[in-house]
């Protein structure tokens, strides 16, 4: 148990690749707050990794309300005193041409990939400053390279390698924040646009990876986005 005494927040962990990186950190003995809208995907998470012998809890909440990152935040630092991790890994996605999108399919991906990531390192952040921690933003092989049919999702995560880059820049040394690029996983959102093809990477793999970072911060550079393929 390496992660013990952490204290890691897993956006987007009731389902998809978050659950597989909540479920292995809580093999490592972190304290988890896994969060995202669905209140039954949560609990049922939690629960998993609680028999197993986790410190996990559920917490419901919407990534594009500040006022719900605010309650999460707050609930975390109540709960277990500190936040030593975050893992922004919450997303939405669509595929579609560009010219097929609607304002509204626009709003929708940038406001979860973007604007979810923003509002939890920006309250977050002061929090860590004070102790020290770990920032990992999922962006995506389409966050360093632009994907056809993914134009909007691969703006939205190129702007979440933005975010990584200046506020690593911003921060103090105490802080590292990355972003963590996986290729195509063969779970969650890669199963419903692409149904027809093979994934390059299982969640296990990235949750794997994510892990590593937390157990390892000091082989990983702060600012860098990490690509794994
Ligand atoms: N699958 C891939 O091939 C792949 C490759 C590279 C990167 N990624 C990235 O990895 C992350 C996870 O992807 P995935 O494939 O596991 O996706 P997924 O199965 O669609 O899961 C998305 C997760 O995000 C949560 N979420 C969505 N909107 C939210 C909101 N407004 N507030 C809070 N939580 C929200 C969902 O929970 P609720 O709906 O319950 O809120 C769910 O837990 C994403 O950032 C994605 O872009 C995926």
């Amino acid at each position: 148990m390496k992660l013990e005494d952490k204290t890691i927040i897993v956006t987007g962990g009731g389902r998809g690749i978050g659950r597989y990186i909540a479920k292995r950190l809580g093999e490592e003995g972190a304290n988890i707050v896994v969060t995202a809208r669905t209140e039954e995907y949560i609990e049922k998470v939690s629960k998993e990794i609680n028999e197993e012998g986790g410190r996990v809890v559920p917490i419901r909440g919407d990534v594009t309300k500040e006022d719900d990152v605010k309650k999460v935040v707050n609930a975390a630092i109540e709960k277990f005193g500190k936040i030593d991790v975050l893992v922004n890994n919450a997303g939405a996605g669509i595929r579609k041409y560009l010219w097929e999108t609607t304002a509204e399919e626009f709003e929708e991906i940038m406001n979860v990939n973007v604007k979810g990531v923003f509002f939890y390192m920006k309250h977050v952040i002061p929090e860590m400053e004070k102790h020290g921690g770990l920032i990992i933003n999922i962006s995506s092989g389409a966050g360093k390279e632009g994907i056809p049919t993914l134009s909007v999702y691969s703006a939205s995560k190129f702007a979440v390698i933005g975010l990584t880059e200046a506020a690593a820049r911003e921060v103090g040394r105490n802080v590292k924040i990355i972003a963590l690029c996986p290729a195509s996983v063969n779970i969650g959102m890669f199963k419903r646009f692409f149904p027809e093809e093979r994934a390059v990477l299982e969640p296990e793999e990235v949750a794997e990876k994510v892990a590593d970072i937390c157990i390892h911060p000091g082989k990983y550079r702060s600012g860098d986005s990490i690509e794994i393929y």
